[in-house]
């Protein structure tokens, strides 16, 4: 009997466990977000045709999947490319009723606990935002009422009785009044957690050049997100910039991204993902392997590291072994980058290396601050200097942070 007792307890912690330990997380510097919806490898049949949503959130490597596009709000409409193929009209709505999803999507969040949000807009876009403040807030709240926990009968809810956890934002084009509709979600997700108990978080995916041209005035400490996915890719600031093995980087811009993080964002605990290409054709600027696991490993040096995204799912799939590439490069230390300029009247004398701790010798992750020994032969303290310091080192034998 207490054998079953015992099976029976252990039965209800597995099922509530991967509302734990999968999905977005704010403390983990290795959450994967993939796109998926707009099928963007292309291929209209076949095994690297999009598939359906719960085929890809039985993945463990994957914590959060934004569907791709709301892409318009004022009007609501939605794009999912194949996938609408197995959604019905509803008459007198530009939303679909797609009953697969609604299946899906509880699938995804209950069996294998993963963070489903609906992206908001995409490069095609065009609605602008917003022509007022109240306008914005009128269509939060419709929004709302969509695809939150609404039990308006009212409205055509896509995903039916499914409850997603919450948006994303990737505007492309000017948009006017963004802040008090991310602000009116924000508030209406908030009151539903604070009832429900049901955690909603909030991303948007800029651009790299900052500040971001289309979510800039959001970012501007005006809208509290939990995570940005920023897409360092299509740009000069992408991760095809990142110079290995310099502690200075010029173009690849995370430092900046970093820097928001820490000073401007209205949640300064903020997660930054490094979004990425998946494939070759996903976008320009795509990097694997050994050079995509030095920048992982640069970008994790920075406490605001959460993570990374890649567009899109259909891309990954197609690109074998890339996503394990991720997860692995994921579980790997941050580097340590020794970058050093020493200066002297008669030389200028550059040496830069990047040391990543082997596994073997537990790295020592407390962190120094400014002008303390951050390495140098035999060093055992903490090699990771307090943002915005950076450990530099001053001859072989010692490291100090500057
Ligand atoms: C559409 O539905 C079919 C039949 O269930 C399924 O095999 C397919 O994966 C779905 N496609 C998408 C893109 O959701
Ligand atoms: C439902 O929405 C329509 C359009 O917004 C509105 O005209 C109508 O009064 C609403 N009906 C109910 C029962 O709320
Ligand atoms: C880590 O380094 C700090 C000083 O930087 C030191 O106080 C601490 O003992 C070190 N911890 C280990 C486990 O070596």
């Amino acid at each position: 009997m207490s054998f079953h007792l015992k099976g029976l307890c252990l039965t209800s912690l597995l099922a509530f466990m991967p509302l734990t330990y999968a999905g977005f997380s704010s403390s983990s510097s290795s959450n994967v977000a993939v796109y998926w919806g707009q099928n963007s490898y292309g291929q209209g049949t076949g095994s690297l045709a999009q598939q359906r949503l719960s085929y890809y959130c039985a993945n463990t490597a994957i914590d959060i999947i934004p569907l791709a596009f709301l892409t318009t709000i004022v009007d609501p409409s939605a794009n999912f490319a194949n996938a609408g193929d197995n959604c019905t009209a509803v008459s007198g709505s530009n939303l679909f009723s797609c009953p697969q999803l609604e299946e899906d999507i509880a699938t995804c969040q209950t069996t294998y606990g993963k963070s489903i949000l609906l992206s908001v807009g995409g490069a095609t876009y065009t609605e602008g935002g917003f022509t007022s403040s109240d306008a914005a807030v009128a269509a939060a709240s419709n929004i709302w009422d969509i695809f939150g926990p609404s039990t308006s009968s009212n409205v055509t809810r896509p995903f039916g009785t499914s409850v997603i956890d919450g948006f994303d934002f990737d505007f492309e084009s000017s948009v006017q009044n963004m802040v008090p509709f991310a602000n009116q979600l924000r508030s209406l997700m908030t009151a539903s957690s604070s009832s429900t108990g049901k955690q909603y978080i909030l991303t948007a995916a800029p651009q790299c050049p900052y500040p971001d041209a289309a979510d800039g005035s959001m970012l501007a400490g005006a809208v509290s997100f939990d995570a940005i996915f920023v897409q360092f890719y299509n740009n000069y600031c992408g991760v095809q910039s990142y110079t290995v093995g310099s502690s200075t980087q010029n173009n690849f811009n995370f430092a900046t991204w970093d820097n928001w993080a820490k000073t401007i964002s209205l949640n300064p605990d903020v997660k930054i993902l490094l979004g990425i290409p998946g494939n070759t054709g996903a976008g320009a600027g795509y990097e694997s392997g050994t050079t995509l696991a030095a920048v992982v490993a640069y970008a994790k040096s920075f406490s605001s590291f959460g993570g990374v995204m890649i567009w899109d799912m259909s891309q990954v799939y197609s690109n074998t072994g890339f996503l394990d590439g991720v997860t692995s490069d994921l579980s790997a230390p941050a580097s340590t980058t020794v970058g050093t300029t020493l200066t002297t009247s008669t030389t200028k004398l550059m040496t830069t290396a990047t040391t990543t701790t082997g596994s073997a010798t537990p790295t020592n992750t407390s962190l120094v601050s400014e002008w303390n020994q951050c390495g140098g032969q035999g060093w055992t303290g903490g090699t990771q200097c307090v943002v915005p310091y950076v450990c530099t080192a001053q001859s072989i034998w010692y490291s100090m942070c500057e």
